[in-house]
């Protein structure tokens, strides 16, 4: 299977057209949500952007794919980032499958145990730091302005351009723009990406108007909604526990020229959309991917979109990644009985 640099390399800076570090990323499905249309009552058309579906479990494989490609390209001896997870599980596997050596930073005690688990299965080195995501940031930035070690976090130029094809995809697979388009938001690489990659779709003559973005934060760890960076934050959905985002002006942009909102959700209510997705829907996406979920359902509460809209919510990565943090949340039981037929036909039985 093609990845992404084959399916849109037009719109793609690539170092050298014959080194493509791919694992088959994108091509993700777009599914309608229609128990989520019924359950909310209005005439709209919601779909899911399944990102969860990427190779390493989330979106950063996009960005992932030609950060790699050119650092190969451009004969990088290393990578380098800081991550909530997600990036150092898409480094350590694109860095693995390109033969370099991958270094990750990560914040002590505070990234899903499945995405730990893939930074050490796929190679990387695993630096953990008694800190947080933005010093983390702060100091891969600073090694790698005076190493020769590439970073891959999403201030590498290259990532954002990758990450843009999941906009591309959207309009490829609805054949329109959708009107609205949530995601959670972190450090506002993807937010950027998605603008960008809508308005180069409009500036090429596909639509009229991009749809408006509205980025979703945790509730303590909301630095957008709130207008100013927060020391200290806190959240659940730890891959979306930022308080110091990268992106900050050119995600503040993006809204701002979208005509869209920042918004920010409880833990709870993020945690309530996880498990309504997955219980609806059949879809098990990871704590911060339902944060564009619970935005989705606040901004219906507020009127804030309108009747017969196309809208879009992407699902940024895959649930399998943070089965712990369910298994604190999910009230669910599980006593054995003996193996045998009666018993088990009672249960189901008692059930039906
Ligand atoms: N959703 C998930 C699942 C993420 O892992 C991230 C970011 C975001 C949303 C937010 O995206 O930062 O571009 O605004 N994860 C980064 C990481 C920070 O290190 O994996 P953003």
């Amino acid at each position: 299977m093609s990845g992404i640099i084959e399916k849109y390399k037009t719109y793609l800076p690539l170092v050298n057209d014959e080194i493509i570090i791919s694992l088959g990323e994108g091509n993700t499905p777009l599914v309608r949500l229609l128990n989520l249309e019924k359950k909310v009552g209005r005439s709209l058309r919601i779909y899911a952007k399944v990102e969860g579906a990427n190779p390493t479990g989330s979106f950063k494989d996009r960005g992932m794919t030609l950060a790699m490609s050119n650092a190969v390209a451009k004969n990088a001896p290393a990578v380098i980032c800081a991550s909530t997870g997600n990036t150092s599980a898409a480094a350590a596997a694109y860095a693995a499958k390109a033969g370099l050596k991958a270094f990750v930073i990560i914040p002590e005690g505070k990234i899903a145990m499945g995405k730990l688990m893939q930074a050490y299965i796929y190679g990387a080195m695993v630096i953990q730091i008694k800190g947080n995501f933005d010093q983390g940031l702060t100091i891969v930035k600073e090694i790698a302005s005076n190493e020769s070690i590439t970073l891959v976090n999403s201030l590498n130029p290259y990532r954002i351009p990758g990450q843009q094809t999941a906009a591309y995809e959207i309009v490829d697979q609805l054949q329109l723009a959708p009107d609205y388009h949530f995601l959670p938001i972190g450090n506002g690489g993807n937010t950027t990406a998605y603008w960008q990659g809508y308005e180069t779709y409009r500036n090429a003559g596909k639509y009229h108007k991009s749809p408006q973005i509205f980025a979703c934060q945790a509730e303590n760890a909301a630095p957008f909604v709130e207008g100013h960076f927060v020391d200290k934050p806190e959240t659940i959905a730890t891959a979306i526990r930022i308080g110091k985002p990268a992106y900050w002006q050119q995600s503040n942009i993006a809204i701002e020229a979208s005509e869209g909102r920042f918004l920010a959700c409880s833990d709870a209510c993020i945690i309530k959309a996880q498990q309504m997705l997955a219980a609806q829907e059949g879809i098990f996406c990871e704590p911060a991917s339902a944060a564009s979920i619970a935005g989705l359902l606040k901004a219906i509460e507020n009127n804030f979109v309108q009747e017969g809209t196309t809208i879009v919510c992407t699902l940024t990565g895959n649930g399998l990644k943070d089965t712990q943090l369910v298994e604190q949340h999910l009230d669910f039981q599980l006593n054995s009985v003996s193996p045998s037929l009666d018993a088990v036909r009672k249960i189901i039985e008692q059930a039906i």
